[in-house]
């Protein structure tokens, strides 16, 4: 039987070019494995109550960011978390068993309280302590036998296999044990160096448009040294070469050219902005297709329609195993 994968993202905002690799790793997963991506919505309330998200737009947003860097929804089942009220459930019911200082001990549960609670957010919740709970939730309603995600996720992932163990101990042996696929990231800067964040102001967006990438790549800070055109550069400090390293097929010959004061700023910083370009424009093409009215909303309810029918079935199975 084809292996299954699920995926997911809060819907915060929408995506930029440091967020593309993790999504092209998806695009080519879906051919691979039968593919679930789904976009937590209740997650998002869980370090964010407080602020009033407008939800149907940022669900919108990252949903034309997916499928326009080719996400097929033929291929794959794209949804919303809280159309498929089996998440919940499953949280329900693995609340019962889950200790506490499992919770308690995984390692982004004290790091965000003291980052983001400098901010002045409330993270003392029952639903933030919670928040790896209801991933496994998320992946083990769909017996899912692999997870696609950044490092940083790695011990939510442990904790959801903690979970399946412990499930199919107490109970019967209804799940598989999870692994986390993580996939090559390539350490993208933002344009004045510190890390990409659409919060610094420094990201250069999916849907960025030719002008405003030239603005974001004008931006980049270049190597100081370097007065005329003709003075030998040094890319290791530069910004631009960070990028050329990612996205220039001929990042040898920028290096030369740079070293040997054969290229100017000017026109090292043109040839980024086209290949760029390049880069984003297929997507700018399949994003205008999806975002006729009525496309989006007609994948998300085909997605939670399938989504739930293969959510129920593995409800069923953990109902009859706990005796409900
Ligand atoms: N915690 C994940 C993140 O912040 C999002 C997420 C929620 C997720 N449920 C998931 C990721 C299930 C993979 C599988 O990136
Ligand atoms: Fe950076 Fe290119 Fe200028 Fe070298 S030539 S300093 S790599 S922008």
């Amino acid at each position: 039987m084809q292996k299954r994968i699920l995926s997911g993202m809060r819907p915060t905002g929408s995506l930029h070019i440091g967020h593309l690799s993790v999504i092209q790793n998806w695009v080519s997963l879906q051919k691979e494995y039968e593919s679930y991506f789904t976009i937590v919505d209740w997650h998002a309330l869980t370090t964010g109550y407080e602020d009033k998200l407008d939800f149907k737009k940022l669900i919108r947003e990252i949903a034309l960011d997916w499928l326009s860097v080719g996400i097929d929804p033929d291929k794959s089942t794209v949804f919303v978390q809280s159309h498929v009220k089996e998440h919940a459930e499953l949280h329900l019911l693995f609340s019962m068993f889950t200790p506490l200082s499992w919770l308690e001990r995984v390692p982004t549960y004290k790091d965000q309280i003291q980052q983001l609670g400098q901010s002045g957010k409330d993270l003392s919740t029952y639903g933030f302590l919670g928040y790896p709970l209801l991933q496994a939730a998320d992946i083990l309603v769909y017996k899912a036998n692999a997870v696609p995600v950044g490092e940083d996720q790695l011990p939510h992932i442990e904790l959801c296999r903690e979970v399946a163990r412990r499930f199919n101990y107490l109970f019967e042996p209804v799940f598989p044990e999870p692994k986390g696929l993580v996939g090559k990231v390539p350490l993208l800067p933002g344009v004045d160096g510190r890390k990409m964040s659409k919060s610094y102001n420094n990201a250069i967006s999916l849907t960025a448009s030719q002008e405003e990438i030239k603005s974001r790549v004008q931006q980049m800070i270049t190597d100081p040294g370097r007065v005329r055109k003709d003075d030998p550069g040094n890319p290791e400090v530069c910004i631009v070469h960070k990028f050329h390293e990612i996205y220039t097929a001929e990042v040898a010959d920028v290096q030369e050219n740079c070293r040997g004061g054969k290229i100017g700023c000017v026109a090292c910083k043109k040839h980024l902005a086209e290949n760029l370009d390049k880069l984003l424009s297929p997507f700018r093409e399949r994003r205008a297709y999806w975002e006729e009215p009525g496309r989006v909303e007609g994948v998300l309810k085909e997605g939670a329609e399938r989504a739930r029918a293969t959510a129920s079935e593995t409800m069923k199975d953990v109902r009859n195993a706990m005796g409900l």
